[in-house]
């Protein structure tokens, strides 16, 4: 596996890889989660690129830049096993160097969930993930569902914008117990990690809810919100039955659902969701 920094090292390596080529972008701290998607790009296309980048702009002043888990040397070994060919590592100065100005906004879909509460965060990623798909000129991307407003928003960019890339959206990994991976785990303390399952624990009851016909949004919602009341270390932020294409929260009887939550654990916030 190559290992890269600068746009110019980046086109004189892609220029070496036959296609189709697979990329996988990432924040680094890899986790099961993350080679996942190594693994199923390095299955289905000729050459894997992969990207670590902590991306400073999908981060509001208060959130957790500064203290981001980072292992750049366990997370080469990782995505060599996995058999990646190439590694992009750009540093902030060669995303963003003096003078950087644009930026990538998508729309209606960025306001609700997610963008409700972290106003800036999405211009940041599809900002960043325009910059990195412009430097790797991948066929084909991957992206986990556990961040599913964030897969909605790249499949509109790439829709809106004619990347001509395939946007692959791979299942959530979780623990024995059901909480879904994440680097921000490593947060969380013994009891707070026990208290996290109640994000998986109330999904599922929703979605066994739903499957005995309960179909009524209201009533789904408060569910959720019932499960995640009881549990005294988690604190709800939001827990939303909307449609999966649209993120429009439902209303009355519903049919398609993407349920999807953040709840504070602790200083930890954890986001988890299902499709019904
Ligand atoms: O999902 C992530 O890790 C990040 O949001 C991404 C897509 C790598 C952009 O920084």
């Amino acid at each position: 596996m190559k290992t890269v920094t600068t746009i110019s090292e980046l086109r004189a390596e892609r220029a070496k890889l036959t296609g189709p080529v697979g990329f996988v972008p990432t924040m680094g701290y890899l986790h099961a989660g993350h080679l996942s998607l190594a693994r199923r790009a390095r299955e289905e296309c000729a050459s894997v690129v992969a990207s670590i980048f902590v991306n400073p702009t999908q981060f509001a002043p208060t959130e957790d830049l500064a203290s981001y888990p980072r292992d750049l040397a366990r997370d080469s070994h990782l995505l060599e096993d996995t058999g990646v060919d190439l590694l992009w590592t750009p540093t902030p100065e060669v995303m963003y160097p003096e003078g950087f100005q644009t930026w990538v906004t998508v729309d209606e879909v960025t306001k609700v969930l997610e963008g409700a509460s972290r106003p800036t965060h999405f211009r940041g990623v599809t900002t960043v993930v325009a910059k990195l798909f412009n430097g790797v000129q991948p066929q084909r991307a991957y992206f986990g569902q556990k961040d599913a407003q964030q897969a909605v928003v790249i499949r509109r960019m790439v829709q809106d914008l004619n990347f001509p890339i395939e946007i692959v959206v791979c299942p959530i990994v979780r623990e024995p117990d059901g909480l879904a991976l994440s680097s921000r785990n490593t947060y969380l303390d013994s009891a707070q990690r026990q208290a996290a399952t109640v994000l998986s624990r109330s999904l599922n009851a929703a979605k066994d809810a739903f499957h005995a016909g309960q179909h009524d949004a209201d009533k789904l919602r408060a569910l959720v919100t019932e499960i995640v009341n009881a549990e005294p270390l988690a604190d709800l932020e939001y827990i939303s039955c909307a449609h999966p294409d649209t993120l429009q929260e439902h209303k009355g009887k519903v049919d398609r659902v993407l349920f999807s939550m953040a709840v504070r654990v602790g200083r930890t916030r954890l986001i988890d969701n299902l499709i019904v």
